[in-house]
């Protein structure tokens, strides 16, 4: 019987959302009629098995002995390239990014330099490192400011006056180091995701669009608490579909992405934005991603069943398994 170690948790403030996803993995690979074999990294950064802590050396034992590995690590040290380079190393084949489109996804700001590259429109905005100096700053408020890297909303603010900045800075910083002013762009928040399946194509999920009140932001609350209503497939014109899934084809190969990835836009009346991109996002029943591919005909276990397909280098799972991949 294959053998998938499940990852989840992990040393960041997204650690109880990666919980959730991995154990929504554990119980589609076992309804697959797989071994799941969950690890989790705890907040401080050791590692757990089911039944408790573990040195980090036998945890790379137990994931030797995987045959595949389902890594749900979202955020820093995990989604940023961290864990697939353990597990390259390692040599167990594993779902989803290789280290450089990991890292690159996690940077808000080099995700848009190269978005910008691609001619694929983003946000105005200016890196704010130790030489950032606001004298400079030629973006008018209101502004959005976030941490460069990391996740779930968490140090991300509206700016709505220029003296509210540098506490909005401070905030963005210590959740994540370097942070970005970012100019506010007003319009709906539709996102869609790819993933490159066992064939080789790229199979694009429904787009989803997120119900956020106008000049509001999708915060750690809505996401989490049940409150966001989402709307499959998103309100857009055929020209705005086109714009969405061919920038979110682009981002997917240059980045270099693998398993699923999820691609957030914003549909302004000036055309289609980038925001950011999520190469290890959500992944409970509920959250986006599987409910994109759900609208597309494709359950979470036959998701999950696809995706585990794809990593393993010649597909031998088991028949449960690939009857629904
Ligand atoms: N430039 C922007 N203009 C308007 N809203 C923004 C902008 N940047 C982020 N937001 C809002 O903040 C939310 C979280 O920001 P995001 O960049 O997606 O960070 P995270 O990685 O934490 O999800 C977005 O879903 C959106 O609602
Ligand atoms: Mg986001």
């Amino acid at each position: 019987m294959r053998r998938v170690a499940v990852i989840g948790g992990g040393a960041n403030d997204e650690h109880d959302v990666s919980l959730a996803s991995a154990a929504a993995v554990v119980r589609a690979v076992r309804a697959l009629g797989l071994t799941a074999v969950p690890l989790t990294i705890d907040r401080r950064g050791g590692w757990q098995l089911a039944d408790g802590p573990v040195a980090a050396a036998h945890a790379i034992t137990v994931l030797s002995s995987c045959d595949v590995a389902f890594p749900v690590l979202h955020g820093v040290d995990g989604e940023d390239g961290a864990i697939a380079g353990l597990l390259r190393l390692t040599g167990v084949p594993f779902v989803g990014s290789p280290v450089r489109a990991g890292a690159l996804g996690m940077d808000k700001w080099l995700t848009k330099l190269v978005a910008e590259e691609l001619g694929i429109p983003t946000a105005p905005g200016v890196l704010v490192d130790d030489r950032f100096d606001s004298a400079h700053l030629r973006l008018e408020p209101p502004f959005v400011v976030k941490p460069t890297p990391g996740g779930s909303s968490n140090g991300v603010s509206v700016v709505r006056e220029a003296g509210q900045l540098s506490a909005a800075v401070a905030t963005a910083r210590a959740a994540g180091g370097t942070a970005l002013i970012e100019a506010f762009v007003s319009g709906r928040e539709v996102d869609i995701a790819l993933f490159r399946d066992r064939d080789g194509a790229l199979r694009a999920g429904s787009t989803l669009e997120i119900g956020v009140a106008d000049g509001a932001v999708f915060d750690r609350e809505q996401k989490y608490d049940g409150s966001a209503s989402f709307t499959l497939p998103a309100r857009v014109t055929a020209a705005e579909h086109a714009a969405i899934e061919g920038a979110a084809r682009a981002l997917y190969d240059t980045l270099g992405c693998a398993g699923v990835a999820r691609f957030d836009f914003f549909v302004t009346a000036e055309g289609v934005v980038l925001n950011e991109v999520n190469t290890t996002p959500g992944f409970t029943e509920q959250s986006q991603v599987p409910r994109m591919f759900a609208a597309k005909g494709l359950d979470y276990p036959g998701l999950v069943a696809a995706l585990l397909a794809a990593a393993l280098p010649t597909a031998v799972l088991s028949a449960g398994a690939a009857r629904h991949s």
